[in-house]
């Protein structure tokens, strides 16, 4: 299987690795799971008073395709809105990353995973959880 140059550079030079304290209020953490292959990640936001995401960290336990997705989704909500970043679709994902079909799915854990954490934020942040829903 071909993989994407974008992939292969994600996937060996994964950007923003590590975790957040979850207790913090401003962190809102997504915990997910592939039913597809038992793979799992977990994503980190850091949210500002005003709503930016500031910073976003990720820990993915599976293939080189889910951890690329997740690393390229910690770059792309760094100073979006939770609303935007709650708006990010797999596709979007998947096409940037050029992921072949088989490996669609590593990039639905990565929306997934963002969708997680924005509702974790809301919920601890008593924010309404249909802010988070698309
Ligand atoms: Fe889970 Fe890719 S099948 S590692
Ligand atoms: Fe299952 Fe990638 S997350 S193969």
């Amino acid at each position: 299987m071909a993989y994407s140059e974008k992939l292969l550079d994600h996937y060996e030079n994964p950007r923003n690795v590590g975790s957040f304290d979850k207790n913090e209020s401003t962190v809102g953490t997504g915990l997910v799971g592939a039913p597809a292959c038992g793979d799992v990640m977990k994503l980190q936001i850091r949210v500002s008073a005003e709503g930016i995401i500031e910073d976003a960290k990720f820990k993915t336990f599976g293939c080189g395709s889910a951890i690329a997705s997740s690393s390229l989704i910690t770059e792309w909500v760094k100073g979006k809105t939770i609303a935007e970043a709650g708006a990010i679709k797999n596709s979007q994902i998947a096409e940037e990353l050029a992921l072949p079909p088989v490996k669609i799915h590593c990039s639905i854990l990565a929306e997934d995973a963002i969708k997680a954490a924005i509702s974790d934020y809301n919920t601890k942040n008593g924010k309404a959880a249909a802010e988070a829903a698309e």
